[in-house]
């Protein structure tokens, strides 16, 4: 199974185009959810309208859709999957794949992306045995490219040999084995995540406007290449990631505890927007407004700081140790003077001052300060956010 996965079907311009259907329904059986691009000649087999009704999503067709650019970039959208499927895989396309080309959506697509992709050829049999696919499956096995089939069978060509697609149900399982053997296989992340509260009265608290999507989309970006991951998150509106242990606290204590115990983890990501503060003496009964003449004073209490006491830790700290500063001036400089005080490997600092949208909203706009040095990131989603993090957590820790 791969709930809450979601996959960028490309479907090639081949007569096992029809099969596409049936593997768009057993993928999302599965629990994955499905974007799906044709190319021209793919809509001459299928219909975009039955891709659109069966998908439930829009099909993406044409790179230059000014509509399309305007919701989605034709980067961002190769970014966005955990997984991108090419079913069927033509000779065309396998062989514009290995030089590179970008010629159309899909093609573009497939060179700009830093996601797996998993191919599945369909050609007569001549085609496939020809030197040049052969030369250009080679080439795409050496590029990392993922390859299911083709099978042994009669085509509908006529004749019969090696060159149908492979059954949706075999495509299926390659895709999960992809998704769940990923190169994080064996290592444990911990991800704290939204906000805290922090109790005033049995009915009150203090909280900020975290939502928890960065952090909900890191732990999936994680699962997705195979880490064992432990999310603990505060009260959030946000979809829980999938493939995930979930641990849900309330306050910053609570999210301490579940962080200690979740101990030995390979790197840890403090997402979350922790209270730095909570009422020294939560009442047991609610504050009533008349019960005096003055207004109720509220003593606040410092928190423990999660990121600074592990990336303290004497014995035992995990390798890779993330944290985020979130903040509205002089903001270089104050994430530069986090990092130290903290002692954390990297911080990803952005701008929270209600003007960018960032807290709350989809995107998010990051520098990376580590002791590598400063690296600004354009302003993308916060789903990509997460895959670009992912990846520079794999080449530290694999
Ligand atoms: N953090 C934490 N525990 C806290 C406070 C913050 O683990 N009690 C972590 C956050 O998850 C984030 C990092 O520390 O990764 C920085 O959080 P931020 O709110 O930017 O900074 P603060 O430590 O709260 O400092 P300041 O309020 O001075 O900006």
């Amino acid at each position: 199974m791969f709930t809450g996965r979601r996959i960028l079907l490309i479907i090639g311009g081949g007569i096992a185009a029809y099969k596409s259907l049936d593997l768009i329904r057993v993928l999302q059986k599965r629990g994955a959810s499905i974007v799906p691009v044709m190319t021209r000649g793919a809509s001459e087999f299928v219909t975009p309208l039955s891709v659109a009704a069966l998908s439930q999503n829009k099909v993406f067709q044409d790179l230059f859709d000014l509509t399309d650019e305007a919701e989605m970039g034709h980067i961002e959208l190769s970014r966005s999957a955990d997984l991108i499927i090419v079913a069927p895989a033509t000779a065309d396309l396998m062989a514009k794949m290995a030089l590179g080309l970008a010629s159309d959506l899909a093609t573009t697509i497939l060179l700009a992306t830093n996601t797996p992709v998993l191919i599945s050829p369909a050609m007569n049999v001549r085609m496939w045995e020809h030197a040049s696919t052969q030369r250009n499956l080679k080439t795409l096995r050496d590029d990392g490219i993922h390859i299911c089939g083709p099978d042994e069978g009669s085509m509908a060509c006529g004749e019969f040999g090696l060159g149908r697609m492979s059954e949706p149900e075999s495509i299926a399982d390659s895709a999960e084995s992809i998704l769940l053997n990923g190169p994080l296989k064996g290592k444990h992340v911990l991800v704290t995540s939204g906000p805290t509260h922090e109790q005033i009265d049995p009915v009150r608290y203090i909280s900020n406007r975290s939502s928890g999507a960065q952090g909900s989309a890191i732990a999936n970006a994680l699962a997705s290449l195979g880490a064992r991951v432990s999310f603990v998150t505060g009260p959030s509106v946000c979809e829980m990631p999938s493939g995930c242990d979930i641990i849900q606290v309330e306050t910053a204590a609570e999210m301490l505890n579940a962080v200690q115990e979740s101990l030995p983890f390979d790197s840890g990501i403090f997402t979350a927007a922790v209270s730095d503060w909570k009422i020294e003496n939560p009442t047991k009964s609610k504050i009533k407004k008349k019960e005096s003449d003055n207004l109720p004073i509220l003593k606040l209490v410092e928190n423990p700081d999660l990121l600074a006491i592990i990336s303290q830790m004497q014995a035992g700290r995990p390798k890779l140790v993330i944290g985020f500063a979130a903040e509205t001036d002089d903001l270089l400089e104050n994430a530069i003077l986090k990092r130290k005080r903290k002692g954390c490997d990297w911080i990803l600092m952005n701008d929270v001052s209600p003007e960018t949208g960032i807290m709350g909203g989809n995107e998010n706009d990051i520098t990376l300060i580590s002791d590598k040095g400063i690296e600004d990131w354009p302003r993308m989603s916060k789903r990509s956010v997460a895959k670009l993090l992912v990846e520079k957590i794999v080449d530290e820790l694999v």
